[in-house]
């Protein structure tokens, strides 16, 4: 703790020598940017401008909560969700998609940049992000992966020394929601790469009500390192007494201990069944639930 502690006394001095006049920063939610904000705020307060892209690619309830969380900053909310399906539209190979959602995230965060004209940005790189990007691993992954056309005269890294576990702690001590500090990776390309196929209002209004499920029934009871639901397709079904083309949701839980390799989750029948009752009871579209047993490798995490 005391050493959680000299850092951020050292990280907010050092920001409120470096930044003297407004700088923006974007914010995910994630626990990177959440801890970079909150470490900027007790620097700088209003002069940091958390900028907030809705994507319609978050997961439910996201915004609200990041308004909750985040409103007593200057927060910026950029309701974007059109941009995004705009973007979409049409796309169905994965890497197509992440480039599009990136690549509208950039422009969606640039527009707002440069109506604030400010000069300076905060960014809340971690450590191993900076081995990755000079490596040249998973470029893409990185959604906030900014700046591109715009000119910042200087770039803040409050927290560019640590690792994950120490953002947690830092997250900890400065008293951030759990569900900020304790939180399950959640991909940069949000919801977009748990639908096969094209993305689409229907589908990811059905797919972000069946991850909600999913984090419901499984984050408190069997603490997994990730959990999801993805939209897999269609296929037949019978409801009520009518038979439908219903969609099918993949449901994945799994254990690992940095992503790059992944177990499935032994859940219970029970469980399973609950999620399965869940999921195709509260969402009328679902016809099936399945249960992803895939280790990583052969499989990715996501679905996309
Ligand atoms: P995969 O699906 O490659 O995912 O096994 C490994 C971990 O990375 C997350 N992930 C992403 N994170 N941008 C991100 O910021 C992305 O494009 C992306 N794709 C996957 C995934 O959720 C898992 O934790």
């Amino acid at each position: 703790m005391v050493k959680v502690n000299k850092f951020i006394e050292q990280a907010v001095q050092q920001i409120k020598q470096s930044i003297d006049e407004k700088a923006i920063l974007a914010l995910s939610g994630g626990v990177d940017s959440s801890v970079a904000a909150v470490l900027s705020y007790r620097a700088i307060k209003e002069l940091v401008i958390p900028i907030y892209v809705d994507t319609g690619l978050m997961r439910k309830g996201e915004t609200k909560r990041i308004q909750e969380v985040f409103g007593y900053m200057n927060l910026q909310i950029i309701y974007a969700q059109d941009r995004f399906i705009d973007a979409l539209r049409g796309l169905t190979e994965p890497e197509e998609k992440r480039k599009a959602v990136g690549e509208t995230f950039i422009r969606v965060f640039e527009d707002e940049a440069r109506k604030i004209n400010a000069r300076y940005l905060i960014q809340g790189t971690i450590y191993p992000d900076r081995i990755e990007s000079e490596g040249g691993i998973k470029s893409h992954h990185n959604v906030g992966g900014l700046p591109s056309v715009i000119h910042f005269d200087k770039i803040i890294e409050p927290i560019s020394t640590l690792y994950k576990d120490e953002v947690r702690d830092v997250a900890r001590a400065l008293e951030l929601p759990e569900e900020i500090s304790n939180r399950m990776p959640f991909p940069g390309p949000g919801l977009s790469v748990r639908i096969i196929g094209e993305v689409t209002r229907d589908k990811l209004d059905v797919v972000r009500k069946a991850n909600a499920i999913v984090e419901e029934e499984l984050l408190e009871t069997f603490r997994p390192w990730q959990t999801l639901a993805a939209l897999l397709g269609k296929g037949t079904g019978v409801k009520g007494d009518q038979r439908i083309h219903g969609w099918i949701i993949a449901v994945r839980a799994v254990e690992s201990r940095d992503g790059m390799t992944a177990r499935p989750m032994e859940l219970t029948w029970e469980i399973l069944r609950k999620i399965e009752s869940r999921i195709t009871g509260e969402i009328p579209t679902v016809a099936r639930v399945v249960y992803d047993i895939s280790p990583k490798p052969p499989a990715t995490i996501e679905f996309e």
